[in-house]
């Protein structure tokens, strides 16, 4: 622990109430908390992290009126906007009271850090003159991708031709346009061409904190620094920074899967896991089931109990199937998924890509088998099986022949083991990066000293508008265009 900051520095979270992003935001939140900044989570009541893991945090939940609601892929935008309009006065009335409260202490709020999703913490922060800094969980492509719908959608380009989809997109190569993170062939409604400008729009944010790094996304990353005029901190991978031990799980890890793993061979297992929301229909159940059957492959399989098509209906699989998957591998409802990739017993991981997922799999060297869904999930595939081959996708028809086929590629052939090896030259450049003198470690310690310098940079300018007549507070931060 730094202890210079003396945790005089406060330091507000606010996460998006999903895996793939709560995970990252109370990731950076242990490593700013061991640099020496008080950290307090301002969440959402609906799924609320679990504040026995965190013990050194505050936790301050924000009425958000969403009891009842069941999160699901097809409702996710709803979600958002909902938590965007319906907790925008609890997190005013929070932050007021927290600011007094810290004055008294002799403490401050240095900044609030937010999921790029939620543009209502920026007219908070804006409105009570605290700066305010982005987090961004995924790849800095993907948020150069969706400045690219929002062009392509001005210069009257969508619906797109089908038959260019496998062009390359300028200036985000290695990116097809069948890559973009939403379909192009058809009309995007406005209200969702809205939301897609809003979550690249960073508004008065001062800084943008991405987990990823220069080693992975070297000339996007510059590309990035150009399109945004404000300090760009690519940290990665976040979970390798902080507190190792720390669960930041929904669902209850189980852990039976580490005693099972220890009794297989090194690299012969098959992890299998479609994240937090990702679903597959009954047919593609099926298929998976008999292609994993047939392969032989041990395989530790998550499904969780809204896998199938969302819904909560448990799958039965056919009897056939289900005596040779119980010979041979363990399915179970949610994992400790980072110590299941870390086990020398994986050798490869049939994955959705999702990002966490992505870089999880990259920091242990596991190959994998790449079955995108949706969003980012299709460029991170471009990646690994294009741009670094290290993984294989199985695109379109699923049948069990083709799965059995992709699964012995991976695990048992040539091929397979080409691409772990060079899934390891990944492990190790990501690692160096963490050492002193990495990309990473030196971000990280920029980023704290820009944080911690944030206080002595916020003036009080006070401008009258004369459309309301009213006040408005701007914030100016001297020093920071050196920064940029
Ligand atoms: C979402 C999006 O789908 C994803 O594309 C985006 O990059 C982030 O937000 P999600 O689908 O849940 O996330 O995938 P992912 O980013 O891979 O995050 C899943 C997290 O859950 C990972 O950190 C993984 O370690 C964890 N997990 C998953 C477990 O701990 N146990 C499990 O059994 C499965």
């Amino acid at each position: 622990m730094e202890q210079s900051r003396t945790q005089k520095h406060t330091v507000v979270l606010v996460p998006l109430p999903l895996q793939g992003h709560m995970t990252p935001m109370l990731q950076l939140g242990s490593i700013l908390y061991s640099k020496g900044f008080s950290i307090v989570v301002a969440h959402s009541e609906f799924r609320p992290p679990n504040p026995l893991n965190h013990p050194e945090f505050i936790f301050h939940p924000l009425s958000d009126g969403l009891s009842g609601y069941q999160a699901c892929i097809d409702n996710l935008m709803h979600l958002i906007l909902a938590i965007n309009s319906n907790c925008r006065a609890p997190m005013e009335d929070y932050m007021v009271q927290l600011m007094e409260d810290q004055k008294l202490q002799g403490h401050q709020v240095s900044c609030i850090i937010y999921d790029s999703h939620l543009c209502f913490v920026d007219s908070v922060a804006t409105h009570l003159n605290i700066p305010g800094i982005i987090l961004r969980p995924d790849m800095a492509v993907y948020m150069l991708a969706f400045r690219y719908i929002c062009q392509l959608e001005a210069e009257n380009r969508i619906p797109f031709p089908e038959s260019r989809l496998l062009d390359p997109v300028p200036e985000l190569d290695p990116l097809r346009f069948k890559d973009l993170p939403h379909p192009i062939t058809k009309e995007i409604p406005e209200w969702i061409m809205d939301f897609f400008a809003s979550s690249v729009n960073i508004r008065s944010s001062v800084a943008i904190i991405l987990n990823t790094t220069d080693c992975l996304e070297h000339s996007t990353l510059s590309r990035l620094q150009q399109c945004y005029k404000v300090p760009c901190f690519p940290i990665a991978p976040l979970h390798k920074l902080g507190a190792a031990a720390t669960s930041t799980s929904f669902l209850e890890e189980d852990q039976r899967c580490i005693h099972w793993l220890e009794k297989q061979p090194s690299n012969s297992v098959l992890y299998i896991s479609l994240g937090s929301i990702a679903c597959v229909n009954e047919q593609e159940l099926t298929e998976t089931a008999w292609g994993l059957a047939n392969s032989g492959i041990p395989f530790i399989w998550v499904l969780r109990s809204d896998s199938m098509d969302g819904s909560q209906l448990e799958y039965n699989f056919p009897e056939g199937v289900k005596a040779l998957l119980g010979e041979r591998g363990l399915i179970v409802k949610w994992v400790p998924q980072k110590k299941v990739l870390a086990h020398s017993a994986v050798g490869g991981f049939w994955s959705h890509c999702g990002w966490n997922s992505t870089i999880e799999s990259i920091c242990e060297g596991v190959p994998m088998i790449c079955r995108p869904h949706f969003a980012d999930q299709l460029s991170n595939a471009r990646y690994l099986t294009y741009e670094w081959k290290v993984g294989l996708e199985i695109e379109n028809v699923l049948d069990r022949g083709s799965i059995e086929k992709s699964i012995r590629r991976l695990m048992v052939d040539a091929e397979g083991k080409e691409m772990r090896q060079r899934m390891s030259v990944m492990k190790d450049k990501l690692e160096a990066g963490l050492q002193k003198g990495g990309s990473s470690y030196e971000s990280l310690n920029d980023l704290t000293e820009f944080i911690s310098q944030l206080p002595s940079m916020v003036q009080e300018v006070k401008v009258d508008d004369p459309a309301t007549s009213v006040s408005n507070n701007l914030i100016q931060f001297e020093g920071l265009k050196n920064l940029v």
